[in-house]
């Protein structure tokens, strides 16, 4: 039986369409399936690719409720549906403890940088690409990681380099970083779920090789130890 993936996101989800896109597609056989949506408001895009794919999703609301609340409102939903793994996906609510503890090791999220560097509270979005900017750095990234109690600390199981270009604004810088996150986190979440090792070699030379617009699928997958 294939795992049942629950996706938590707040905002258009691009990463949700990544995810749906390689995991429930019809054309062959996959270790899971996204087979729930989960996000915090109502009205956003990631909702209505849920509704597209014939995704069940739920709305989820935490501001000014009391954590237990929502401890239970979560749990009992993600029970209710044999959800195996959580992947946040443009999550922008932290996870209470009870429920990262409940998934401790199968649940993922996606940031777009290489951690541990510009990562934590307040650091989501375009504001991410503007601190790396400003840090002259000359390489970005995506990084899978499991997730912890804290922001974006938890073990990292998959990174990808993502060069910066003279004349980078944080939007060009961001784009390109998304393009790699849409190949970075099927991948990862698919070797995790099927508990295989990544190939060293391949992830350690994806560092001398990264190119402007490569979004590099097949290495992505070589790497992770999937082909
Ligand atoms: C992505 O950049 C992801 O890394 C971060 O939030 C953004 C979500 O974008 N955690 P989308 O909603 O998936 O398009």
């Amino acid at each position: 039986m294939s795992a049942r993936i629950a996706v938590f996101a707040s905002g258009g989800g691009t990463n949700l369409q990544a995810l749906l896109d390689h995991f429930n597609r019809p054309d062959g056989p996959t270790p899971a399936r996204v087979a729930l949506v989960i996000t915090d408001r109502p009205g956003i895009g990631a909702l209505e690719r849920a509704e597209r794919a014939g995704v069940p999703w739920r709305v989820i609301g935490v501001a000014g409720r009391p954590e237990e609340d929502v401890v239970h409102e979560t749990l009992a939903t993600l029970e209710g549906e044999g959800i195996g793994f959580v992947a946040l996906a443009g999550y922008l609510r932290r996870v209470p403890a009870d429920v990262v503890r409940a998934y401790h090791g199968r649940m993922t999220n996606i940031h777009p940088a290489l951690l541990p560097a510009f990562g934590g509270k307040g650091m989501y979005g375009v504001r991410v690409h503007r601190a790396v900017l400003e840090a002259g750095c000359k390489v970005s990234g995506a990084t899978v990681h499991l997730v912890d109690e804290e922001y974006d600390t938890g073990p990292i199981i998959a990174q990808w380099p993502v060069p910066v270009l003279p004349g980078d604004t944080p939007e060009t810088l961001g784009a390109r970083v998304l393009r790699i996150e849409h190949r970075l986190y099927p991948a990862a979440l698919e070797a995790l779920i099927l508990g295989v090792e990544p190939n060293a070699e391949a992830l350690a030379t994806a560092f001398c090789g990264c190119e402007a617009d490569a979004p590099a699928p097949e290495e992505i997958r070589r790497a992770l130890g999937l082909d």
